[in-house]
């Protein structure tokens, strides 16, 4: 903090578009309560947007900066030339922090000021500080969830209504749960980004986007969602952190649940994050994925834990290594030919690789006859193997399809 010993705290506002507005807003009205609870009232002493504003003026007159700009150019910029300048600051970038996170966590250091961010992960809820707090003496074993909430909408009305992803996808735009372009929703990259963020708190290990091998919700079809209802499962985008074999694993892909599940149930635009360690069995937190308001009340949160002068300490430990073939049980969807012997020859072709068939429900007749399987845990690296051999087969009549499923089944 800069020396100003008078009760006020001047706080420069980078970025005032959805999130900045409702944050503007939310210090007028909760001015007093932060008074209250730490002595210092929040004021906003500059706002810098593309309209107007000075970087350099805004930094001089205040003793805090928010960053509410998002991408990572001019972001970064900003944010470190404010951290040098022994600026605590507060972001809700969840592209900056997974892509330039370790340098500026060095320069919070090196500066001896606070850097938070706990916007920038799933929403309104206070994962952030519970893995660096709550949990921060936890040897955390994985941290996963639903942290995107366009495509679980999405992925919550296609089955609900059995309407095919297109149209879904223009009802989300139409309801303000996507953006005009979706493109990193959609495609996995933005739960990437959270899940790099989480799983570099979690293992306290550097994790970049670039470490994060994700998988969208593009290539679903409705009849999935349908087929698999029958199997009691539901589909999610989820992101998964786990430490695999000596290492960790950090990947994004939309994947099956069984209903018991505590993820199962989440629908629409909400997010969740479960943490399981061994001395807390698991932790479950869900709330609202995105809002102006409600991450504006995410960015409130960050500035009174700053005036309250915690500091979580953000060094890295060792670099754990990457583990890139991990084991996942899979649904298996299958359109052949209506004739005898196909489900022996493809229970020949899974058996042959070591996979295992946990449950299979055989559909319609003639051009419409397909197989829906679950096959139990095994290496993806030897899944894709036996999908190789029964994709050469001549008794399908399209590519199969595959998607992950958690296995294990809650009561
Ligand atoms: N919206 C949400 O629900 C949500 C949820 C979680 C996290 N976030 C994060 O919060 C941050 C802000 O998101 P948002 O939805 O509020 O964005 P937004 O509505 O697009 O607002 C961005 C603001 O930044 C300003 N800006 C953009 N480029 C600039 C530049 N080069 N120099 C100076 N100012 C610039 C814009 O100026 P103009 O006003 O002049 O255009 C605008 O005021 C992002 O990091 C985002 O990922 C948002």
């Amino acid at each position: 903090m800069s020396e100003d010993h008078s009760k006020a705290v001047r706080i420069g506002l980078l970025g005032r578009g959805t999130v900045g507005a409702a944050f503007e807003e939310l210090i007028d009205r909760r001015a007093a309560a932060v008074e209250a609870a730490t002595g210092r009232r929040p004021r906003i002493s500059g706002v810098l947007t593309r309209a107007g504003g000075d970087f350099e003026q805004i930094v001089d007159d205040s003793d805090l900066i928010v960053e509410l700009i998002g991408g990572t150019d001019p972001a970064r910029e900003y944010v470190l030339g404010a951290l040098r300048r022994g600026r605590p600051v507060v972001t809700a970038n969840k592209q900056l922090l997974a892509q330039h996170g370790e340098e500026l966590f060095e320069a919070a250091r090196e500066a001896g000021v606070q850097l938070r961010f706990e916007a920038a992960v799933a929403g309104v809820i206070p994962i952030v500080r519970v893995i660096q707090e709550s949990f921060g003496v936890t040897e955390i074993d994985k941290v996963f969830g639903i942290v995107n909430g366009t495509t679980n909408f999405i992925l919550s009305e296609m089955a609900a209504s059995g309407a095919p992803y297109e149209e879904v996808l223009a009802r989300a735009q139409d309801l303000g749960y996507a953006e005009a372009d979706p493109g990193d929703d959609i495609n996995g990259a933005d739960a990437a980004a959270k899940m790099a963020i989480l799983a570099r708190l979690a293992f306290h290990t550097p994790v970049t986007l670039s470490d994060v091998p994700h998988e969208g919700i593009e290539q679903i079809s409705s009849d999935d969602l349908a087929y698999a209802k029958e199997l009691g499962l539901s589909l999610k985008l989820l992101g998964v952190a786990e430490r695999r074999q000596g290492g960790i694993s950090v990947r994004v892909f939309p994947c099956f649940l069984y209903g018991g599940h505590p993820l199962a149930p989440v629908e629409g635009p909400f997010n969740a994050v479960m943490v399981e360690a061994p001395e807390i069995t698991e932790v479950t937190m869900s709330g609202p994925g995105a809002g102006g308001m409600e991450t504006a009340s995410a960015v409130l949160g960050d500035v009174v834990s700053i005036l309250g002068g915690e500091a979580p300490v953000h060094e890295a430990r060792e670099r754990l290594p990457l583990v890139g073939d991990v084991a996942s049980s899979f649904y298996l969807h299958l359109a052949v030919a209506d004739r005898p012997g196909v489900l022996a020859q493809i229970a020949q072709v899974l058996g042959d690789k070591g996979v295992s068939v946990k449950s299979v429900v055989q559909q319609g007749a003639g051009d419409d006859a397909r197989l829906v399987m679950v096959v139990h845990e095994c290496l993806e690296s030897r899944f894709a193997e036996a999908l190789e051999a029964i994709d050469a087969l001549d008794v399908l009549r399209a590519p199969a399809r595959a998607i992950r499923v958690i296995e294990e089944e809650f009561v």
